[in-house]
């Protein structure tokens, strides 16, 4: 057999590897566990998606190769659509908006579409793996920019030295955050798109949660921001907005240039999503509602973050996304916090390590806890929580 690329050599250890072991040996010897691990809903997606999916399966024409350029047209009216009504933000489908096999896909191709040998993408630390190791996979060295509590988890973009800057071609952001639960202000996302102007950097926000929030609070677009558009890609997805995240449907939208060279990447490498998804993608987009899951998430929520909170820990409640962004008491690393979480006390969160050095001393609870119907397995896994850690 021939060697493998040594690009896959960039990807970093894995990490979870012993946790998992964990998990296995926890399951086999029957134990009930309590899983916050994955970042994967698990409420059903709304009835009314699916019956439009199956209606559109019906059509013979979504069962062809998507030719369109750059997806079919109603997925991306629907996607105008809900930018002009959830943000009063102006994106013409011709040319503006991409369809995305999901956004990971998305966010991974245009690092390929941008990085050579020897160019830079600033990224932050805690973050989701995809940004910093696809540009690294594609040749590309990243700068970190780390998210720290006493700012936000925002990064200080004022400290990032103006040599650095000029060599960077992509700044990756991604709010609402995971891990940490963070949200971004307009006033930053205003620093950010100055940033990128004076920098001449291309902008990219992951707004893969931005549908997540709860209490009635309302993330902003950096797309809302005046200037934007020249600098900036913004990425969305269906998977947490309604449940979806099997469905494989995202979006991006922004900047002209930086959708046409994501999309000319993309044509050689996939032929679009099954028209009957898009379909159904668009009607969730325009009528579909997730006000149910959004509740019980609110629920589960503010059951875990007050119950840690009640022994004295230091949690915040996020307004956005599904993590709850847990510091590990007494400074025990997140490797060893989480082990003694799944062996104590039968419950699985993720070592903040997993996201990158600057995660090291936290814990993040997914809530989307299987199995739980209104907030009893959290009251369970709190329960337990103060027994062997209270
Ligand atoms: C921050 C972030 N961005 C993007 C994604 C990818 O989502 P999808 O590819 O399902 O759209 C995830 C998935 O967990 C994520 O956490």
């Amino acid at each position: 057999m021939p060697a493998r690329a040594s690009r896959l050599d960039k990807t970093p250890p894995y990490l979870f590897g012993e946790i998992a072991k964990l998990k296995a040996k926890a399951l086999a010897e029957g134990r009930d566990l309590i899983d916050f691990g994955i970042g994967d809903p698990d409420q059903p997606t709304p009835r009314d998606i699916i019956d439009k999916l199956y209606e559109a399966a019906q059509d013979p024409a979504t069962h062809r190769y998507d030719e369109t350029p750059y997806g079919e047209p109603f997925f991306l009216q629907a996607v105008a659509e809900w930018y002009r009504r959830r943000y009063g933000v102006s994106v013409e489908p011709d040319g503006e908006i991409l369809l995305l096999i999901g956004s990971k896909e998305g966010l991974a191709h245009l690092a390929w579409a941008y990085i050579e040998p020897g160019d830079l993408a600033l990224v932050p630390d805690p973050a989701y793996t995809v940004y910093a190791i696809n540009t690294r996979m594609a040749g590309g060295e990243t700068y970190t920019m780390p998210l720290r509590r006493e700012n936000g988890f925002l990064p200080d973009l004022s400290a990032i030295p103006s040599e650095v800057a000029r060599r960077a071609k992509l700044l990756f952001l991604n709010y609402p955050n995971n891990p940490t639960g963070a949200v971004a202000t307009q006033q930053f996302y205003r620093e950010a798109v100055q940033f990128a102007h004076e920098y001449d950097i291309l902008l990219v926000n992951d707004a893969a949660y931005s549908e997540v929030v709860y209490e009635g609070y309302r993330h902003p677009s950096l797309l809302q921001i005046e200037g934007a558009k020249e600098v900036a890609i913004e990425f969305n997805s269906l998977s947490k907005m309604f449940n979806m995240t099997g469905w494989r449907i995202g979006f991006a939208a922004g900047n002209r240039d930086a959708i046409a060279n994501l999309n000319k990447m993309k044509s050689y490498v996939d032929s679009k999503q099954f028209a009957a998804v898009s379909r159904a993608g668009a009607y969730a987009l325009l009528y579909a509602d997730n006000t149910r899951t959004l509740n019980l998430y609110q629920k589960r929520r503010d059951i875990l973050v007050e119950g840690l909170q009640s022994i004295g820990w230091e949690v915040h409640k996020p307004k956005a996304t599904f993590y709850v962004w847990v510091p590990t008491p007494g400074g025990t690393s997140s490797i060893d916090f989480a082990k003694q979480l799944l062996e104590r006390a039968g419950i699985l969160a993720i070592p903040g390590i997993g996201y990158g050095e600057h995660g090291e001393g936290y814990v993040r609870f997914s809530i989307t806890v299987s199995g739980d119907h209104h907030g009893e397995r959290v009251e369970e896994a709190v329960r337990r929580i103060r027994e062997h850690f209270g």
